[in-house]
């Protein structure tokens, strides 16, 4: 008897005993007396050899009708082979034919534009690099669930549908019954605070909407976001719970996924110093900094991405940015009371070349100063109304951060463009598939 299903990753409990795998064919290849199939179900990649004169005539028949993309269950002994693709090897006995795919399937093994693979992006998510991204993408994911879980933060889900706004960039709305219009959250970072005050600390973790036309290859119009809030936790405090959580990312992709790293022949010594603390540089400083490198920044200025990189090739770890200019920030950070042009907030800037994942602040905890920057803000203050309530009603020290989840996969895998780092990317020219 075979092991029914089995998965290719459990072959190694496999080995000199007959099993079924289902999967799609990747690649075919026969000299007419001996033939391999190489399938892909997921989970690892099998190479199956079917030797002609051992096989029932219409098992080597059932090879001929093999095409790229065919899904099919292959039964038969597996071996250890270290030559073969995944480090294992079947000596096919039966084969079947689950579904065919006609031969023009459109992703073929030659070089295609990414406009191309984008509009394909249903059926490139088979290929192998695609397969690994995502795989890392979910690593990262469970490393940061696994790591607010064991520090007793609590998760807590905000709206999507809001009427109050957060950030400065664009807004997507929708009618919204007869309440006027409701917009996606930019945020919920807002909603966090409120839920921070009822449990300490919490983290929100979902999509993010922003409509900004930024054709860049970190902006999305759709991101995911984490968004740790914590009751009593500085300026300071926040940074190094910043950096930890930053290290622990790394730290177990690089455990947990070797071969997914490998297969995007990522090089891994750089990720290995990514070790907390990370050097914490003052925007006064950097800005300093920078106008040495050539750049032409002034003092009140935002950084922007080439800014960024100019600042980061001097270090082998990510850095952090303190202490912006208020107006280079949103209205909700905390001034500075040691300069009160400056906010305290930090970027986190991941090394390489890969800019900004990371931005957080201590919040503003002062009822009147905070109600004075929504009017300079010009912002609704009805619609912030129960956002004050936090400093009317037992108003507390706060602070929290938001981490991108596509531009730390992008730096993690070493893939130039965050679109490759979400299954679906949504961008201002992409609504398909
Ligand atoms: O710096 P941002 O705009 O900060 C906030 O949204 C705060 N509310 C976070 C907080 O304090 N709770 O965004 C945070 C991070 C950025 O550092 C970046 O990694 C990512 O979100 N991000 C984007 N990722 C992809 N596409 C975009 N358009 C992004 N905009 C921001
Ligand atoms: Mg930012």
């Amino acid at each position: 008897m075979s092991t029914p299903n089995a998965l290719i990753s459990s072959l190694p409990q496999h080995v000199g005993s007959p099993v079924t795998v289902r999967g799609w064919v990747t690649h075919l290849r026969s000299s007419g007396k001996i033939a391999f199939i190489v399938l892909r179900d997921g989970t690892g990649i099998l190479q199956c050899v079917l030797v002609k004169n051992q096989l029932p005539a219409e098992v080597w028949a059932g090879f001929a009708e093999l095409t790229q993309e065919s899904c099919v269950a292959v039964t038969g002994e597996v071996r250890a082979e270290a030559r073969a693709p995944g480090g294992h090897e079947m000596g096919v006995t039966g084969l079947e034919l689950l579904g065919a795919s006609p031969v023009d399937y459109p992703i073929q093994p030659k070089e295609h534009g990414v406009d191309f693979l984008l509009d394909q992006r249903h059926l490139w998510l088979r290929a192998p690099r695609q397969v690994a991204i995502l795989r890392i993408r979910h690593e990262i994911e469970q490393a940061i669930h696994d790591f607010f879980y064991e520090r007793e933060f609590v998760h807590v889900d905000t709206p999507i549908l809001t009427a109050a706004i957060g950030e400065r960039s664009g807004l997507f709305s929708t009618e919204y019954f007869d309440q006027g219009n409701a917009y996606l959250a930019q945020t919920g970072q807002l909603y966090g605070e409120a839920a921070a005050a009822a449990l300490g600390r919490i983290y929100t973790f979902g999509p993010t909407f922003r409509a900004e036309k930024s054709k860049t290859r970190r902006h999305l119009t759709e991101f995911w976001m984490i968004e740790p809030e914590m009751a009593f936790y500085d300026t300071h405090d926040n940074m190094r719970l910043q950096e930890d959580l930053v290290s622990h990312i790394v730290r177990r992709v690089l455990d947990r996924r070797p071969s997914e790293l490998a297969e995007l022949e990522r090089d891994v010594s750089m990720l290995e110093k990514v070790v907390a603390p990370f050097p914490r540089i003052d925007y006064g400083d950097a800005v300093i900094t920078l106008q040495g490198k050539g750049s032409a920044i002034q003092w009140g200025d935002d950084l922007g991405a080439e800014d960024e990189s100019l600042l980061v090739a001097d270090y082998h770890s990510p850095i952090f940015i303190c202490n912006y200019p208020k107006e280079a920030k949103a209205f909700y950070m905390k001034e500075n009371p040691d300069d009160p042009r400056t906010v305290l907030c930090n970027d986190c800037l991941a090394p390489e070349g890969y800019g900004e994942i990371i931005g957080g602040s201590q919040r503003e905890d002062d009822h009147d100063k905070l109600l004075q920057r929504i009017h300079e803000e010009k912002l609704p203050v009805d619609a912030y109304g129960w956002y004050l309530d936090q400093r009317k009603y037992g108003t507390f020290v706060h602070s929290g951060f938001g981490i991108g989840l596509e531009r730390t996969v992008a730096w993690i895998c070493g893939t130039p463009h965050i679109r490759e780092c979400i299954p679906f990317p949504r961008m201002m020219h992409r609504l398909y598939p």
